[in-house]
């Protein structure tokens, strides 16, 4: 990592800057539910704060900004061919179901798929590809693919406008021009990507149903969503918890799914990947039941079950690629982004971990942030998983760490600015539909920058880890544009 110069930055005028970003966060939405306010995560519209945000976009040179974008569409039809190859799926995750409960769960209801021979006509993918650029070799790596509740598409999109907005005011004083930062659509577009998955239902009188967790303070990042699914196409959206459509939800005989006896066109999820989604027998028998129904669900189990990190590290391994895709190109480009990426039987590379944790990240199969094992514990784990022996280390998997650049920036939560040395983590929005042999939407959908301090090592910002962010496209340099730029306008 190379040393960063100071930034010559007019604290006074960053405040300034800060308020009035923070206040066009509250002018537009770009809000989350208060912590301190415990009915924030319940009541809309009650105990809102602005979203933690980054004063300014970090900067990306443009080549990798291409790079990510034509990763996507290939990342979407890899996930689609995955999903159909259930035998591989079954076997890739077999050790890990003998230890993880969560990824046992899952696998039996992708089983009772596999055996009542269910196939799923109309297949509807909203995934978001999250990469670093790792400042020692210069290159884009992925760090995960997520295939399930890919948060942050409504707010993401706003993050972009705020910083326009910024730029506009004050990138005379910042020698910035606000046509860098790219136009950001990711929230249209998934909203696009929903309307056109309930078109191919073809019920007019069906709704979109989201799936949410009982308490989210990251509420107003979905209504976005619902808003632009009225708005721009005329169809309602529900809101149901896993345990409410147990209660209120029935599969007719013709596969109809009837929730509070309305029909469901499709089935959006922005909750059911933890194992804290499913505190009961209920959530499960839910998730069966939309499983089982004919309703398009976003995501079906075996599209969840392509987004888990042991499928990522089995896509790695040399020659998998080349089972699901033909495009030599294409393999050639996903392959570049893969970070190195191990499973635990390889005793080489437990032995390489321990000696140098710092050099690694231990993963379990969980999403949604704050379970990764880094440095002395990841030595510590793997070194009492090695003396075990036997299954337990199928729980996990081992990755390459990867090391971006850092810079200085100032980033804005509760009102308060603070400056911090940080790095950032690019995600592309992906959206991928289609019917039977009908592709309708492969395409890239925008991005999402989040940026946290660079001591910190997990990523969430639901989680309190990061901030949001937007980009400023560059020719070559990968700095925070703080770093860079005199901010003194007084
Ligand atoms: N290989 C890696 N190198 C460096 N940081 C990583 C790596 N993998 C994950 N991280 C950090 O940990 C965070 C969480 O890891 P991730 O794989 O995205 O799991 P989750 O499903 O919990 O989001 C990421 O957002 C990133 O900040
Ligand atoms: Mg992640």
């Amino acid at each position: 990592m190379s040393a960063v110069a100071p930034p010559a930055v007019d604290p006074a005028a960053a405040e300034e800057m800060a308020q009035e970003a923070a206040a066009w966060c509250a002018l537009h939405g770009l809000v989350v539910g208060d912590r301190a306010n415990p009915r924030s995560a319940t009541v809309p519209g009650v105990g809102l704060v602005h979203a933690p945000f980054s004063l300014l976009p970090a900067r990306l040179p443009e080549h990798f900004w291409r790079q990510a974008c034509e990763l996507a569409p290939i990342f979407n039809e890899l996930v689609d061919r995955v999903s159909l190859d259930g035998d591989f799926l079954q076997d890739s995750l077999s050790k890990t179901r003998q230890v993880d409960d969560f990824t046992s769960r899952l696998l039996e209801i992708h089983r009772k798929m596999m055996e009542t021979n269910k196939k799923e006509n109309i297949r509807l993918g909203l995934h978001r590809s999250d990469y670093m650029l790792d400042s020692e070799t210069r290159s884009l790596l992925q760090i995960e693919l997520n295939t399930i509740s890919a948060s942050f598409p409504g707010l993401g999109s706003l993050v972009s406008e705020l910083h326009r907005t910024l730029i506009n005011h004050y990138g005379h004083f910042l020698s910035l021009e606000p046509k860098r930062v790219p136009g950001n659509a990711a929230s249209s577009k998934f909203a696009e990507a929903l309307a056109k998955a309930w078109a191919e239902f073809n019920v007019d009188s069906a709704v979109v149903m989201m799936i949410i967790q009982p308490e989210e303070r990251n509420m107003y990042d979905q209504y976005w969503l619902t808003k632009h699914l009225k708005i721009t196409h005329g169809i309602t959206t529900i809101r149901k918890t896993l345990s409410q459509v147990e209660a209120e939800g029935k599969v007719l005989p013709d596969g109809t799914l009837l929730v509070d006896n309305k029909q469901v066109a499709v089935v959006y999820y922005r909750a059911g990947y933890t194992p804290n989604d499913y505190p009961s027998e209920a959530e499960w028998s839910a998730r069966l039941l939309i499983e089982q129904s004919s309703a398009v669900k976003c995501p079906s189990i075996s599209y969840h079950l392509v987004g888990t990190k042991k499928i990522q590290q089995e896509l790695a391994k040399p020659n998998v690629l080349e089972r699901f895709l033909e495009n030599k190109e294409d393999i050639a480009k996903l392959r570049k982004c893969f970070a190195g990426l191990w499973s635990l039987d390889d005793e080489e590379i437990i032995k390489t971990a321990i000696e140098k944790p710092e050099l690694f990240v231990l993963k379990p199969q969980r999403e949604g942030g704050g379970n990764n094992i880094y440095g002395l514990d990841l030595r510590e784990t793997l070194t009492i998983l090695q003396k075990e022996g036997g299954d337990a280390r199928a729980a996990y998997i081992l990755m390459q760490r990867i090391f971006p650049e850092a810079s200085l920036a100032y980033l804005v939560r509760d009102g308060i600015s603070h400056e911090g040395l940080v790095i950032s983590e690019l995600g592309i929005y992906g959206a991928y539909l289609r019917n039977k042999d009908k592709v309708v939407i492969n395409d890239q959908c925008g991005y999402l920058m989040r940026t946290k301090v660079s001591s910190s090592d997990e990523g969430g910002v639901a989680a309190g880890f990061a901030v949001l962010d937007s980009l400023y496209l560059t020719d070559k340099v990968i700095l925070h544009l703080s770093t860079f730029s005199a901010i003194s306008f007084n």
